[in-house]
Order: structure tokens, then sequence, then C-alpha cells
């Protein structure tokens, strides 16, 4: 424990639990091992954590192996009761959660506390849908038959989270998975493990009481996520593989997963356009941009990463988000008044900064930002950058960080085909006042989630992923169900 804990309250402290979690049990890694868990405002090491060996990973799917035939025979209301409960705790002890965020992931207070809220709606969602799995009986075209169609959970499913949401990817995972009747082994990041660790907690709490199987859900936090993962990968007791992270993990990962030909769910890096058209409503399209672009100061795969906008309005459009970017107020996550966090670590404030060192050099503009403001710490300042080519690396790579490069664009073919130029497919905005103008947007750009006039799609609700390079599959929404079900179909 360190001062940098003080932000979190003592009961919150003395239970956090920073073990593995097998079998409904929290213990060490088998050969004691532990890694260092720091808040990225302050560089200071908050928690020591069990870091899982690959022996470890293979007890936990164990453990999901064994519990898997009594949680599947859980009646669906029982499961959906399970998940409404731990949605109303997650909801009660949103402050707790909210400050472990904010303490090991770095976003501001007011952030991680919409995403207890983002992250519960996913468990309220599938507590709703554990209770409507369809299946069919029909008569086959010819007449003599019969065909009866069900869903089967698809068996123990690994679900590898990223850092940058540690409840909500986490819950957008879990809730299908339980609700389908699927039990769990999860490998949260190493850099945020605690809040997945707390959300577990509280399930296993949840099945406990309403004495249910407790092996439903696994949890090994590890420094070594390639070492861990790839025995289960090969193990056919594993039947399910949903990841969310880089593309160059995920494609690894993917080659892992085709000696089992295990299903996979793919949520990957993405490459936002955000199209600003001569019509637009500028205010409304710099608002936009503060949510897209630096939401968890920038650290999503649905960021903002390259705002396309129109000559006509690309220069007012520019000084209004350097205006501001300038105003917002950086600092740690946990104080006050702060809209603007550090990002994870020292590397990518690195990334980031050689990024707009490119680009500069290049001959872009800097409007507001290109420094570190403060230290310790990892922060960047919000960055504005006109007249980016558009073959710049800032433009071309997925950025994670607080900069919002500016390209022009001459009419609307051309705004859609810069859109297009690139391999990821994950998410898009637009803003326009004209319908015909949306319509476009919505049928010819190559993105699963389109915001028009919105900053914002995620939505615990609707199916979110992407397409091209940005994944496979959908989670949220009917869709995310769907990813852990298995059709089966019997000809009567
Ligand atoms: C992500 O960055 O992968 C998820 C963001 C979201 O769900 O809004």
């Amino acid at each position: 424990m360190s001062p940098a804990t003080n932000a979190l309250s003592p009961a919150l402290v003395s239970h956090l639990p920073t073990g593995l979690l097998i079998g409904g049990q929290w213990g060490p890694a088998e050969d004691g091992r532990t890694f260092e868990v720091a808040d990225p405002a302050t560089e200071e090491v908050l928690f020591d954590v069990s870091d899982a060996s690959p022996a470890d990973g293979l007890r936990a799917l164990e453990a999901a192996h064994a519990a898997a035939p009594a949680w599947r025979a859980v009646a669906p209301r029982e499961r959906s009761e399970l998940l409404r409960a731990v949605f109303a705790t997650l909801t009660a002890r949103a402050d707790d959660i909210s400050a472990l965020i904010t303490a090991e992931c770095g976003k501001p207070l007011a952030e991680a506390r919409a995403e207890v809220v983002y992250g519960a709606e996913f468990l309220r969602w599938y507590a709703e849908q554990a209770v409507r799995t369809d299946g069919l009986v029909r008569t086959a075209p010819g007449g003599a038959n019969r065909q009866l169609v069900s869903r089967r959970p698809v068996g123990p499913a690994l679900l590898i989270t990223p850092w940058n949401f540690p409840i909500a990817m986490a819950t957008r995972k879990i809730g299908p998975a339980l609700a389908a009747g699927c039990t769990v082994v999860i490998k949260p990041a190493h850099l945020t493990p605690l809040t997945t660790s707390l959300v577990a907690e509280i399930i296993r709490g949840h099945l406990e009481d309403r004495g249910l199987p407790t092996g439903v859900v696994n949890v090994v936090p590890t420094s070594s996520a390639g070492e861990v993962t790839t025995p289960l990968l090969a193990d056919p007791r594993l039947r399910k593989l949903s990841f969310t992270g880089s593309t160059g993990v995920g494609r690894t990962l993917l080659k892992g997963a085709a000696d089992q030909v295990l299903r996979t769910s793919m949520e990957l890096g993405g490459n936002a356009p955000f199209l600003v058209f001569a019509d637009a409503d500028l205010d409304a399209a710099v608002e936009g941009a503060l949510v897209a672009k630096l939401r968890n100061t920038g650290q999503s795969c649905v960021a903002a990463n390259r705002f396309l906008v129109h000559d006509a309005v690309a220069r007012d459009f520019g000084q209004r988000l350097a205006r501001a970017f300038s105003e917002l107020r950086v600092g740690p996550g946990s104080e006050e008044g702060v809209q603007v966090g550090p990002l994870i670590e020292a590397k990518a404030v690195d990334k980031v900064d050689e990024l707009v060192a490119v680009a500069s050099d290049e001959g872009a503009q800097v409007l507001t930002g290109g420094d570190r403001p403060r230290s310790p710490g990892h922060f960047y300042s919000p960055t504005v950058l006109t007249g980016v080519d558009a073959g710049s690396r800032v433009v071309t790579e997925e950025i994670f960080g607080p900069v919002a490069p500016i390209v022009a664009f001459a009419d609307d073919d051309e705004g859609i085909a810069l859109a297009n130029d690139t391999e990821y497919g994950l998410a898009a905005y637009a803003y326009t006042r004209d319908l015909a103008r949306a319509v476009r947007v919505g049928e010819e750009v190559d993105a699963g989630m389109i915001g028009i006039n919105r900053g914002l799609v995620s939505d615990a609700s609707a199916p979110f992923g992407g397409m091209k390079q940005s994944g496979l599959g959908r989670e949220g929404g009917e869709a995310g169900l769907e990813e852990y079900l298995e059709t089966v179909y019997v000809a009567l």
C-alpha cells in the first residue's frame, strides 16, 4: 500500500482481492510471484497482485470446466436474477469502484462513475436477455419432417480484457457469457486488474449466497499474458475466446485459436474518422469532438482518430476545437474539477509525442498542446494539429492519446474516401444537418458503429464491434449473447 491508495476507502483497501480466483477461492500464484500495479497519475505503486503462471491458468480452466455442467443446468431465471443482483451491488458500490478505476487507470472520477453505470448496465441488460434465448420448431418445406432448433452454451470461455475500461470491458463479456450458461476464465490487463477482481469477488459472493457453483467465474491476473493464454487456447476444454485489445495481439490469438477451432469474438483496434461537413453545426461538432476524442484521454478503440473537415469550415473548426482543448483542466483524475487524466504508462506518452513531432516536422501546425504538462505522472496536453497530411503517421496509426489531427477535404466524395482509407472499421462519426448526407455516411462509411451528430456510440443494448481489421463478432445487445451460444438443429 502507498499514499496513492489514500483516495480509496479503508474498507475497500482492506478487502480488495489481489490474488487469483480459482474454483471460488482466492489464493496466491503457485510460485508465489506478484507484480506491481501503479497509479498512472503519480507513478506510485498501489498494490502487489498475484502473478498467474501457465499452470495457474490451467487450474482456472479446470475449475471453469468442472463448474460448467452445473452452471448450464441452472434455470435461466436464476441466472438472470444473479446478474440483476450483481448489477444492484455494482450500482450501490459505485463510489468505491469508480475510485478504484481512477486509481489504477487514471481517468477522471466523473468518467469513472460513468463507466460504472455503463459497465453495470451490461449485467442488467443480460439479466433481461438470459430468459429470452430463442429456439424454433417448424415443419420442413417438404412437409414430412420437423425441425427443432435450440440453443445451448458454447462452453467454458476465456475472456481477455483491456486496461482502458476495467469494469465495462469485463462486464460486457461476463454478462452475456453467464446469461448464456457459460463459465469463464478472465485474464484482466496487468495494468488494471484490480477493478476486475473486485467485480469478480462481488459475483462470487452472490453465487455463494445463492448456493450456485462458485467456479463459474475465475480470474488470473498475470504479467505474462502470452505464456498463460497459449496453453489455454490449446486445451480442448476451452470452447470460446473473447478478446478486446490491439489488432496485432488479436491476430496472434486468432492463430492460437485455430488449432482447437475456437469460437472467437475479437474487438480490435480502430482509426475512427470524425467527419465535419460544411453544413455542420460547429458548436455541436466541437462538443461531440471533446467526447469522441478525449474520453479516457483518447485511450479508447472508438476514439476519434482523424478529424476530416470540409475546406470551408476547417479553419473555424480547428480554432474552436483548439480553444475548447486549451481550456480543459489536466491532472490526476482523483482531483476535483480535472477533466483530462494521464495516459496509462510512460511509453504511451512517448508514442503520442513522437506522432506529434513527426507531423510537425512534415509541416503540420500545433494549434494547442504538443507538450507534457506535468510530472510525475504520464500526462500529455490535449493537442490540436492542423494542415496534417493524410498520409502522416498521426492519421494512419491509432493514436490512443489526446491528439486531434485535422485533415481538410474538398467534397463529400473525398471525405468519404478518406474516411474509408484505413484497414480499420470500428467506429466513425459525422456532423451534418443534411439528412441525405447523413444517410450516405451511414451507408458508405465502412465502420461497425457510426455516430451521426453524436460523439458517443457506446450503449450496452447496442451491437458494439467492427469490420475489416477491427474485429469479428459483436458485444452488447442481442448480438452479444449469440457469441456465447451454439445452435443445435434436431431433424424429427
Ligand atoms: C473500447 O475502447 O474498446 C471500448 C469503448 C467503449 O465501450 O465505449
